[in-house]
C-alpha cells in the first residue's frame, strides 16, 4: 500500500475515516514541530538527501530525495496485518492477538509505550548539536537521517496512545514533548538518555550500543499481543536497521584511521597525527556499553515475568526458542554479588527475561568488537578492543552499588577510584576528543580522525552534495 504524501499526516492506518482520532493528531503535530524547531538539530541547512518511508512493503519502502528538514514529512507506518496472527506466548498463548487494549492491561501497556515513546525524541535532543562539527557532509546526512527517523518512532507511539488510550494516552502524548533530555527538572525517564552525545565518538558508540538496545527492546514488543504495537515495532525496526549501519560503521571508520597512523608513525601515540588513540576508543566503548547494558532494567524483576505471562512483552526471537513459551517451570542462572564475591544465582527464568534479553544483546555486541579487531588485525597493530564484564560501571540491577573492573574483578571503592581513569574517558580524554570535532563541509573531504566510508548512500558516490547547508 503506497502512502498519500498530500495527506496532512501521512499514514497507512486510514486515519481519514477517523475524524475524532485525525483532529488529536492534528492537534498535537504543531506542538511536535515546535519541539522539533527549539530541540531538533541546530544547524541551519537548506536541504538533505534522505530517505522517507513510501510503503511498508517488503521492496521498495522508501524513497531518496532532497527534503527541507522541517518539511520532512513524518508519518504514521504500521507493518501490515497478519489476518491469523496468534499469541505466541504466555497465558494467552494460542488466541488471536487482540486489537483492542484489553482493560486489565491497560496501565501497563501504556507504560512500555511511554518508556519506548521517550527515549525517542530524546536521543534527537542528545545530537542537537552535533550537526556543528560533523567530519564530512556523507556524515552529516546520516545525522540527520537518524534524527528524522527517531522523530517519526516519536510518532509512531504517539499514535498509539493517541488512538487506544483516550485522555490518559494524550497527556502521555504531550508529556513526551515536555520532558527533555539532561533537564534537571523534568528528565527522560532513562539514565543513558541524559547523557550528552557531545563528540562524534559518542554518536556512533551510542548508535552502536544505545540504537542496539532499542533494537531488542522493539523485538520484544514486536511479539506483543496487543497487534497494534507489535505492527508498529516490526516498521520501526526497519528504519532502525540504518541507526546500527551508522554506529557499526562509523566506529569501524574511527578505529581504521587509528590503526592507519598507528602503522604509518609505528606508534600507539596517534595525537600529535590527529588521530584517536586506542585507549580513548576503549574508554568511550567501555561506558557506552555499561550505560546500555543499564536500559536493560535488573537482572531479576518480577515485572519483567508479569508483562511476559500476560503477553505484553515477549522475548527475543520469541517463535524461534523451542521451550513451552510460558516458562513457569523453568530456571534460569544469573550473575549476582554476595558476601564480597561473584556468583551465580539460580532463579524462576520468568523473573530473568531482563537478563534473557541482556544476552542476546551482548552477543550481537560481541560482533561489533569482533569486526573491529579484524581491522586492527589487517593493519597488524597487534592491539584489540574488548567488552568489558558486564558488571563493569553498573547504576541498574544486581551490580549497582558494587565495583567490578572491566575484566570482572571486585574492587573496593577506594581502589575503583584509583583505576577507574583507565577504564573509563576522562575529562582529558573528552577535551581531546572535543578538540577534534571541527566541521569538514567541503564535498569530497573528511577529517582528519576518521577513515572516509567504503560506499556512498543509495548507490551515491562519498563525494556527492548530501547537504545543501544554508
Ligand atoms: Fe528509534
Ligand atoms: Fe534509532
Amino acid at each position: 500500500m503506497a502512502i498519500d504524501y498530500t495527506e496532512k499526516i501521512p499514514n497507512n492506518v486510514d486515519l481519514d475515516s477517523d475524524r475524532r482520532l485525525q483532529r488529536a493528531l492534528e492537534s498535537w503535530q504543531p506542538a511536535f514541530l515546535q519541539w522539533w524547531s527549539s530541540m531538533g538539530p541546530t544547524l541551519p541547512t537548506r536541504d538533505v538527501y534522505l530517505r522517507t518511508a513510501v510503503s511498508v512493503g517488503r521492496e521498495g519502502w522508501a524513497d531518496f530525495g532532497y527534503v527541507a528538514l522541517p518539511e520532512y514529512r513524518w508519518g504514521i507506518f504500521l507493518a501490515e496485518r497478519d489476518r491469523d496472527r496468534r499469541v505466541a506466548f504466555g497465558e494467552h498463548k494460542g488466541e488471536p492477538v487482540w486489537q483492542q487494549v484489553p482493560g486489565e492491561y491497560r496501565a501497563e501497556l501504556q507504560r512500555l509505550i511511554v518508556i519506548q515513546g521517550d527515549t525517542e525524541p530524546a536521543s534527537v535532543e542528545q545530537q542537537r548539536r552535533l550537526g556543528l562539527s560533523a567530519p564530512s557532509l556523507y556524515d552529516l546526512r546520516n545525522l540527520f537521517q537518524v534524527n528524522v527517523e527517531e522523530g517519526r518512532h516519536l510518532w509512531a507511539m504517539v499514535y498509539l496512545l493517541h488512538a487506544y488510550f483516550g485522555r490518559d494516552g494524550r497527556e502521555e502524548a504531550q508529556a513526551l514533548l515536555h520532558r527533555h533530555s539532561g533537564d534537571l527538572d523534568s528528565p527522560r525517564i532513562l539514565g543513558a538518555f541524559n547523557e550528552e552525545t557531545p563528540d562524534w565518538l559518542s554518536f556512533f558508540m551510542f548508535t552502536y550500543f544505545t540504537d542496539r538496545d532499542g533494537k531488542y527492546q522493539l523485538g520484544t514488543l514486536k511479539e506483543s499481543a496487543f497487534d497494534p504495537l507489535s505492527r508498529t515495532c516490526e516498521f520501526m525496526l526497519k528504519e532502525e536497521a540504518h541507526h546500527m549501519f551508522v554506529g557499526t560503521t562509523g566506529v569501524d571508520r574511527v578505529v581504521e584511521r587509528t590503526a592507519q597512523l598507528m602503522t604509518e608513525h609505528d606508534s600507539d601515540d596517534v595525537v600529535a597525527a590527529g588521530g584517536i588513540p586506542l585507549d580513548v576508543i576503549q574508554r568511550y566503548l567501555n561506558f557506552h556499553y555499561s550505560v546500555s547494558l543499564d536500559l536493560f532494567g535488573s537482572e531479576t524483576s518480577t515485572n519483567a515475568g508479569n508483562y511476559y505471562t500476560a503477553g505484553l512483552k515477549g522475548r527475543w526471537m520469541e517463535e524461534r526458542r523451542h521451550d513451552d513459551h510460558r516458562l513457569t517451570e523453568d530456571s534460569m542462572w544469573v550473575d549476582t554479588v554476595e558476601d564480597g564475591e561473584l556468583h551465580r544465582i539460580e532463579v524462576a527464568a520468568l523473573t530473568a527475561l531482563n537478563e534473557d534479553l541482556r544476552g542476546e544483546y551482548i552477543r550481537d555486541c560481541q560482533n561489533g568488537v569482533a569486526r573491529w579487531n579484524r581491522i586492527l588485525d589487517s593493519y597488524g597493530v597487534g592491539r584489540s578492543l574488548h567488552l568489558p564484564h558486564a558488571g563493569f560501571n553498573r547504576k541498574v540491577g544486581l551490580f549497582a552499588g558494587h565495583h567490578i573492573g572491566p575484566s570482572g574483578e571486585l574492587l573496593a571503592e577506594a581502589e575503583w577510584r584509583r583505576r577507574a581513569p583507565a577504564w573509563l574517558p576522562t575529562e582529558q580524554d573528552k577535551a581531546y576528543v572535543r578538540s577534534l570535532m571541527k566541521p569538514v563541509y567541503e564535498r569530497g573531504k573528511i577529517a582528519a580522525w576518521i577513515a572516509p566510508p567504503r560506499q556512498g548512500i543509495n548507490g551515491k558516490p562519498f563525494e556527492y552534495e548530501y547537504v545543501h547547508l544554508s
